[in-house]
């Protein structure tokens, strides 16, 4: 199959598709013929040797699929030969074929194509998982959202508006139309206004219930001020930096609880939980209430001139690459 592998950390440079063999699925596993996939912000760390994945032989980018199911292992059910499926993957997704735990695969509602597929795994496991287990966000309360034109932000505001929460997002000027069309109800420019501020006026003193952070770095300190007593601060992200400085006097007093989350290290059984709950949950939803929010597509030779518009925050939700 052809395939992006690694061979070296840097610059887009590195993106360089190869042959190399075709994966074998173990009895557990689907062997997928991937359409599409998508960029995430780790892919980029990746590349430049700053999340490593677990070794493999082969260092294939990419964390997200959505194909067709080509072959099944022994000990699969519930799928057929040429199922439209879509999931997460540890790593692998920008080749032609990957394996993966079948119980990590859903199969892609009949009313979405593979490109609005692929716009969906990692964004919306990983706003699901914030909101509802990590977040525990309730009807009436508020929620502030960083970066809510990112992949991940843009699913947070839609299930953050299905849980019937408030929701306040932070983005740059050209993206709160966007944000204020998913349902956003207090779209905060942060070149302009302070969120700390704004956030405390629009709750009438009270702070945000929920805090969803993608940035991290500076804005900790921020949340600690923003949040509410006995808020939750949901740390899904660090594009700021992930040595910020702290307060910690005000986190004992007003309780805070201060949550870090990351899907990728997380067991397959654990994988498999939130796909599942995902799937009984929203998925059906998709078309309906929900909405893809895709930026642009590109070729799959083209992925280095995709991760650089990704690096260039030009992007307003989910980059895909058309794999076949
Ligand atoms: N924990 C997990 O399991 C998990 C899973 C998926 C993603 N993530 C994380 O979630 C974050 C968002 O990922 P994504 O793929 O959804 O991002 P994305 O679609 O590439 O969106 C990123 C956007 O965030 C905004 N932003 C705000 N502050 C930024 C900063 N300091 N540096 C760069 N961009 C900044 C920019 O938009 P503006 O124009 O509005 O500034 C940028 O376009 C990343 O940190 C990623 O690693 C975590």
């Amino acid at each position: 199959m052809r395939a992006v592998v690694l061979e070296n950390y840097g610059g887009v440079e590195q993106l360089v598709i190869q042959e190399v063999p075709d994966p074998q699925p173990q009895a557990q596993e689907l062997l997928i013929k991937v359409q599409t996939t998508a960029l995430n912000r780790a892919d980029i760390l990746q590349r430049m040797g700053l999340y490593p994945a677990p070794p493999s032989q082969y260092e294939i980018p990419g964390l997200e699929f959505a194909g067709t199911v080509q072959e099944m292992g022994s000990k699969t059910t519930g799928f057929k030969i040429g199922d439209r499926v879509m999931g997460i993957v540890t790593t692998g997704s920008y080749a032609e074929l990957l394996t993966v735990h079948y119980q990590q695969a859903m199969i892609i509602p009949k009313d979405l194509n593979f490109q609005e597929a692929a716009a969906i795994p990692e964004a919306w496991l990983t706003a699901f998982d914030a909101l509802v287990d990590k977040g525990n966000l309730q009807k009436n309360q508020t929620c502030l959202i960083h970066a809510g034109a990112s992949g991940v932000g843009t699913a947070a505001i839609q299930i953050a508006k299905r849980l019937k929460a408030n929701v306040a997002i932070t983005t740059s000027e050209k993206k709160i139309k966007t944000c204020v069309d998913l349902g956003a109800d207090r779209a905060i420019n942060y070149q302009q206004e302070d969120f700390v501020e704004v956030t405390k006026e629009w709750t009438k003193g009270k702070g945000v219930n929920v805090i969803i952070d993608l940035v991290g770095g500076g804005y900790l300190q921020r949340n600690v001020r923003a949040i509410s007593t006995k808020g939750t601060i949901v740390q899904v992200g660090l594009m700021g930096s992930g040595k910020p400085e702290l307060d910690l006097g005000t986190l004992l007093r007003k309780r805070i609880t201060l949550i870090g989350t990351v899907l990728r290290t997380r067991s397959t059984e654990e994988k498999i939980t939130l796909t599942q709950n995902f799937s009984e949950l929203l998925l059906k939803d998709f078309k309906k209430q929900f909405r893809t929010v895709i930026d642009s597509a590109f070729a799959f030779e083209d992925i280095p001139e995709a991760h650089t518009r990704m690096e260039n925050n030009l992007n307003t939700g989910k980059i895909i690459i058309e794999i076949s």
